[in-house]
């Protein structure tokens, strides 16, 4: 059994812990919070027991400084769940004092950044991996499977516009870590990554990709529009965070067309043909079940239950996908105030 901490307890933290309860109880056991707050993890613990995701009688440490969260010797693991910009100093330090981590995306806003965190997870023999529920889902195949079937694509419409629950604090003046670029946050980088991973998953690497970001006076960009183009087929993406997509995305064939209602989730896909006859190709499942599947991946790593050249395959996508961002970024404009002279730079 492994004794995983976790960092950061918002609502992301719950639905993992339970989806862990959920879907793989007997490889991963919770063994300690991390929260700046001694009162915020305790009600967190309560709220966990309250709702059935850890057993009543479970002994949880709660931890104030990170140094003894890194220091504990009976912590394994751990997953990351703060404001993106903590997370390379989080993962690094975890990583240097031994802990396999699973670290929220984006991981790094750089790829240099990315490689250098692989790097220190290679040397330290540890498992370490971008929380991308998509890439551990069995309908990614089936999904893969169904794109097989359109003819020849020409085209795909993606999106995913969701309406931020922090908005109307936003709205009312005041600074949510969402729409506070100070944190490494915004649109593009909390529900842009889900889409470029989408992409990369379904089409490679683009030959070309430009992007045109739109921005809230606190300077995060609040939505973008992106052109991907490949040989013989270009694919648009277009995302927000102050506005809801109540329709599907769409990869277009000339034999059949493939609508997809999540594309973070994998959920909801649908195979039309031509005659305009239906099939499903993949329902709907939990939040918490989704994120089970991932930390199910990130166990059996850690027990060599699956080989460590998944763990590369699932690092060489994040890196490719990060990559690809940044120089996405660079064309929409998209900086924050922490990487000094960047704009100057492009
Ligand atoms: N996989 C998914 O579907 C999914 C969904 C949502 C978010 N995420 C990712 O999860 C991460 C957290 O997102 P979130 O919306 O939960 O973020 P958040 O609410 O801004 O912060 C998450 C937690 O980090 C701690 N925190 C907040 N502000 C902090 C600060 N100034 N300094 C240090 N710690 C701070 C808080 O825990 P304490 O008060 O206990 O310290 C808080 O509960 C992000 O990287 C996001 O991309 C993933």
């Amino acid at each position: 059994m492994i004794k995983y901490a976790i960092i950061g307890t918002g609502w992301i933290t719950v639905s993992m812990i339970q989806g862990i309860h959920d879907v793989c109880p007997q490889k991963m056991s919770l063994g300690g919070v991390y929260s700046r707050s001694d009162d915020q993890a305790k009600r967190f613990i309560a709220q966990l027991k309250e709702r059935g995701a850890v057993p009543e009688d479970l002994s949880i440490k709660i931890f104030t400084d990170l140094d003894r969260l890194a220091e504990d010797p009976e912590i394994q693991a751990v997953y990351i769940a703060s404001p993106n910009r903590f997370h390379y100093e989080q993962s690094e330090k975890m990583l240097l004092a031994g802990k396999h981590v699973l670290c929220e995306k984006p991981i790094a806003l750089k790829e240099e950044n990315l490689g250098r965190l692989i790097e220190l997870a290679e040397k330290k023999r540890l498992v370490y991996l971008e929380a991308i529920m998509m890439l551990h889902q069995p309908q990614l195949e089936k999904l893969k499977e169904a794109a097989g079937r359109l003819g020849n694509i020409f085209t795909a419409h993606i999106d995913f516009s969701q309406l931020s629950s922090k908005y109307p604090a936003y709205l009312a003046g005041k600074n949510p870590n969402i729409f506070n670029p100070a944190f490494g946050t915004g649109a593009f980088e909390d529900l842009g990554i889900y889409g470029i991973y989408f992409i990369m998953e379904m089409f490679g690497y683009p030959e070309k990709a430009l992007m045109q970001s739109r921005f809230l006076e606190s300077g995060a960009d609040r939505s973008g529009e992106a052109l991907l183009c490949y040989q013989g087929k270009d694919v648009t993406f277009s995302f927000s965070k102050v506005g809801q997509n109540r329709s599907c995305s769409q990869i277009i064939g000339d034999e059949a067309t493939l609508t997809i209602e999540s594309i973070s989730q994998l959920t909801g896909i649908t195979l039309f043909a031509k005659d305009g006859s239906q099939e499903e190709i993949y329902g709907e499942e939990s939040k918490p079940v989704l994120m089970g599947r991932e930390a199910d991946t990130f166990a059996d790593l850690i027990s060599g239950a699956l080989p460590l050249s998944r763990m590369r395959e699932l690092q060489e996508k994040a890196l490719k996908v990060c990559r690809l961002m940044e120089e996405m970024r660079k064309t929409a404009g998209i900086f924050f105030p922490f990487e000094e002279g960047e704009r100057d730079a492009v």
